[in-house]
């Protein structure tokens, strides 16, 4: 059996707010099937609406001391970063030994996260990021970011609608016909199109931004009027067929092509972003001014600098009378859907490096490749490396 003799432990998050859990008692009952104990904290499943009974259930062992869980697993299942236990005044990673493997977000490029991931690479623990699987063909059903991008495109729409002043839909009644909103999307990447996609199920009118064509075209098949941004494709698109990041004189030509669409929308929502670089400015200070007090606009990119140069990070403002959204975890405002997407990708990626009951970590393997931080006392991803100047 694939996990016979392997113990996997389930943590319950610790940051402040994170209601998410990496595994639900479907892939409980899935690991359990192929020879895994599998240990789940007490109350890990409570934010997500899975409580312990149905992880019991489903064959897994609750475990009340997290030390105990660390000392015994082989595996630790996380969706966040090792963190400050102030309950036990530990941190994660001092709980964790040589050789034991890691599977979370360490988004280990990020300065806060430097310290952090040079101790977890002097204690030898084998670290893999699930911000590092690439998105290919075989990766995508282990693709958590891919999963987290949708599940926040969904819930911007919803939190800009929430507080708009006025319908989505058409609404046709005995006192007449009120017009739909008109909802913008910048960047209709993955986030931005499930935002295209819930924002045309409410009725709204949806304008779609891309300078790919590629993304540009899918958004236009959901519905979305996409806004010519009058960049060239050669300037637009870079290796692999990813936008590139654009100099700031065509970045100017972008603002003004999407100008008045802005100005004339009552929601934006804003998730344009090249990979490992900060989010391009889109909306600025002076199309604010000029919208309609009373719109909202959700900037998604947030944790990359945002779209908007108004934008405070985890904070909803109001500037001109306009919302500013920058809430930063929004996937988490949707626990149970985005904890039951987070765990099968989970499952997915630790079925990948298991093989026969022993963790195999295959540095031939693309996927394993491009998400291992550090194994054997090494640190490894390319990202983190330069980040920390250690090339
Ligand atoms: P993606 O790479 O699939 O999509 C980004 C899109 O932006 C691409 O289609 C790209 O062509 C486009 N783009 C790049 N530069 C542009 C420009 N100058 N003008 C117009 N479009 C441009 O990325 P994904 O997965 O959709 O993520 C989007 C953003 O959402 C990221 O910043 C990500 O970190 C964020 N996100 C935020 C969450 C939160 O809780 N706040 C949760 C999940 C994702």
């Amino acid at each position: 059996m694939q996990f016979q003799g392997l113990v996997v432990g389930v943590l319950k998050e610790i940051m402040p707010g994170e209601r998410r859990v990496a595994a639900i008692p479907e892939t409980v009952k899935k690991m359990v099937a192929a020879g895994a104990k599998v240990l789940v904290e007490k109350g890990a499943g409570i934010g997500s609406y899975f409580p312990d009974s149905e992880y019991s259930n489903a064959g897994a062992v609750i475990v009340d001391d997290v030390e105990e869980l660390f000392a015994q697993a082989d595996i630790i299942l996380k969706v966040k970063e090792p963190l400050f236990n102030s309950g036990k005044n530990k941190h994660e990673v001092d709980f964790m030994r040589e050789g034991q493997v890691l599977i979370t977000f360490l988004h280990p490029a990020a300065p806060a996260n430097h310290e952090m991931i040079k101790n977890l690479s002097a204690k030898g623990v084998i670290a893999l990021t699930l911000d590092g699987i690439p998105r290919i063909s075989r990766a995508q059903a282990m693709d958590a970011l891919t999963s987290m991008s949708t599940v926040a495109g969904y819930k911007a729409v919803l939190m800009a609608a929430n507080r708009l002043p006025k319908f989505m839909p058409m609404i046709g009644s005995a006192v007449g016909m009120i017009p739909p909103a008109t909802v913008t999307v910048l960047g209709t990447g993955v986030a931005g199109l499930q935002a295209v996609a819930t924002a045309k199920r409410l009725g709204a009118v949806v304008h779609a931004v891309d300078i790919r064509p590629d993304a540009a075209e899918h958004a236009k098949s959901l519905g979305a009027r996409p806004v010519e941004t009058g960049i060239p494709a050669e300037v637009a698109i870079g290796k692999g067929g990813y936008a590139k990041a654009l100099p700031e004189e065509w970045l100017i030509k972008e603002r003004e092509a999407i100008k008045d669409t802005i100005i004339k929308s009552d929601i934006v929502v804003a998730t344009a972003l090249v990979p490992g670089r900060l989010a391009p400015v889109l909306i600025t200070e002076e199309m604010v001014k000029a919208m309609k007090p009373g719109s909202a606009i959700v900037d998604v990119a947030i944790d990359q600098g945002g779209n908007c140069e108004l934008t405070v990070g985890g904070e909803v403002i109001e500037k001109y009378g306009v919302s500013i959204d920058g809430t930063k975890n929004i996937p988490g405002m949707v626990p149970e859907s985005s904890t039951t997407m987070f765990a099968r990708n989970v499952l997915n990626y630790v079925s990948n490096i298991v093989k026969d009951g022993k963790i195999v970590i295959d540095l031939e393997d693309e996927i394993t490749a491009s998400s291992l931080v550090c194994k054997d006392g090494e640190l490894v991803h390319a990202g983190a490396r330069e980040a920390m100047g250690l090339n």
